[in-house]
């Protein structure tokens, strides 16, 4: 992966393949619409204070993302400069958001796939900006090139590799608070782009037996507690959502527990993700059309996964219990069929009657398990509605709650963090639809509100008690148009950036 690290050199003198600067709209000023941001003084120096008017003469007009590329001001150990769009010039003295520095950042280091080194002189006023620009180089580099012939993703890079280092240039490179921020970014990108890559795998090398084997190395190579339960384990404890929809395939499901402790933790956040390594829709079959991309459908666990190992690596002083539902929805003369009663590992009984709605039976018993430990909360995360991305779009998940603060803070930490998400209702008269004249209920209900119909599903397995959130990822986990800022073609890595922060703020006594 691509390495992150800082230098006090300044950008005439540092052996690189490029300089990134930021130029933002400045349609206040009477000088022109583009302003080169802070952090590359040197940089439009060299340029006699006129990179502004270069780039303008170029044709850039500051918009976010937009890369422009120039050669060097002599003098330059580098042989290029880069500069890429800021957006608006933020009110005076404001500083330039997190968000817009991290998509900068990945926007930059998506445009110089193929080189080896590049020097970061964006608009960082602080750590936080140091831990925005990393993050954003680090992420924006990504590329998942393990099945190109030639060992590159010739798709989205033109056969290039990806960066090879970024040095984040500034005088605060030898202060404390910057060198922790590029540590921890480097720690979550590192998790993140893993989850990306187990998202992209495809789904006949990702089944729930691998990825389960993907969980045992990482939790031999960080030091987490493993538990794998296999079929067998699964039939005697009694885990009949997990093993309903995991029958027709081949393949058969795993439940993986993954614990991270620390000595000082005062609170435990329970993760459980939706696994399905592919979803067919079973014998209620999705058409062509709507399965090419159904290898994306094991998300929500990959982003657990992720967030379990980034909580190891970071040594946040929490516990945190990651539960992957992992099973692959297969249509066969052993499968689930629409009519089939499950009896769920919390003994309540579920009609299947449709059994494309296969992610709420996996995470009802992973939700059960979850809540036998009394975790002091607990968040899933799944790609569970096409409902969800009709209503919210492709960028944003929907985060359902049984507790109106809880869900807030997770809206919050979204926000923080830079994902988008939005709170979705979970209205009481949506559970009646679910009634089924034969078993406890339906794994269906009304189609209208269907993404909140699944929240309300879910409800039914957690703990009483339990402090739950529900985070549905449908749209954001998997990009299926052009790459932009930071996030690449194909799996994203949504929520883990959210789920590293909520662990965060449970380990400082600030998530309720
Ligand atoms: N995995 C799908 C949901 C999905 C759709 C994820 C699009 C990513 C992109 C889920 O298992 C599913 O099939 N849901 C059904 C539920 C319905 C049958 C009640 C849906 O949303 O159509
Ligand atoms: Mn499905
Ligand atoms: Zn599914």
């Amino acid at each position: 992966m691509t390495a992150l690290t800082l230098s006090t050199t300044a950008a005439p003198g540092l052996r690189a393949d490029a300089i990134v600067v930021g130029v933002a709209k400045d349609s206040g000023s009477k000088s022109g619409d583009l302003v080169v941001a802070p952090g590359a003084e040197s940089v439009d120096e060299a340029y006699d204070g006129k990179l502004a008017d270069v780039l303008g003469t170029l044709g850039a007009s500051g918009a976010e993302g937009e890369v422009t590329k120039l050669p060097a001001p002599s003098g330059f150990k580098a042989p290029l400069v880069l500069a890429v769009g800021l957006g608006p010039r933020p009110e005076k003295d404001a500083g330039y958001e997190a968000e817009v520095l991290r998509r900068a950042a990945g926007a930059a280091a998506r445009a110089l796939a193929g080189t080896k080194t590049a020097g970061f002189a964006l608009p960082v006023a602080d750590a936080a900006g140091t831990a925005a620009v990393g993050e954003g180089a680090l992420l924006g580099a990504y590329s998942f090139d393990a099945y190109k012939e030639n060992g590159k993703d010739a798709d989205s890079r033109d056969g290039k590799a990806p960066l090879g280092e970024a040095v984040l240039l500034g005088d605060n490179a030898g202060d404390e608070a910057h060198k922790a921020a590029v540590a921890r970014a480097t720690a979550l990108a590192e998790e993140l782009n893993r989850a990306r890559d187990l998202i992209n795998t495809p789904p006949n090398d990702l089944n729930p037996a691998a990825f389960a084997a993907v969980a045992e190395d990482a939790a031999e190579k960080h030091g987490l507690k493993v538990q794998v339960l296999d079929e067998k384990a699964l039939a005697e404890g009694g885990y009949g959502g997990i093993l309903g929809v995991g029958s027709g395939s081949a393949a058969a499901p795993r439940l993986v527990k993954l614990s991270y402790t620390s000595p000082k933790a005062k609170k435990h956040l329970a993760l459980v993700g939706k696994g399905i390594t592919y979803d067919s829709g079973g014998i209620s079959l999705k058409p062509a059309g709507h399965n090419e991309t159904m290898k994306c459908d094991m998300a929500g666990a990959a982003a657990v996964f992720a967030a379990v190992v980034a909580a190891a690596r970071l040594g946040l002083e929490v516990n945190v219990t990651g539960w992957l539902a992992l099973a692959e929805n297969m249509p066969s003369g052993s499968a689930t069929r629409p009519g089939d009663v499950l009896r769920m590992f919390s003994g309540k009984t579920v009609e299947v009657l449709n059994t494309d709605a296969e992610g709420r039976l996996v995470l009802a018993d992973a939700l059960w398990a979850a809540s036998q430990e009394k975790p002091d909360a607990i968040v899933d995360v799944a790609t569970l509605t096409g409902a969800m991305v009709l209503a919210l779009g492709s960028r944003t998940f929907g985060i359902m709650a049984n507790d109106d603060a809880f869900r807030s803070a997770i809206h919050e930490a979204a926000e923080e963090v830079g994902e988008e998400a939005w709170p979705m209702p979970m209205p009481e008269h949506l559970r009646k639809g679910m009634d089924s004249p034969t078993a406890d209920l339906a794994n269906m209900g009304e189609r209208m509100g269907g993404g909140l119909v699944a929240g309300l599903f879910l409800r039914e397995f957690v703990g009483e008690g339990i402090t739950w959130a529900h985070l549905d990822i449908a749209g954001p986990a998997f990009n299926e148009s052009g790459p932009f800022g930071y996030t690449p073609k194909g799996g994203t890595g949504s929520a883990v950036r959210t789920l590293v922060r909520l662990a965060e703020l449970a380990a400082s006594g600030d998530l309720g």
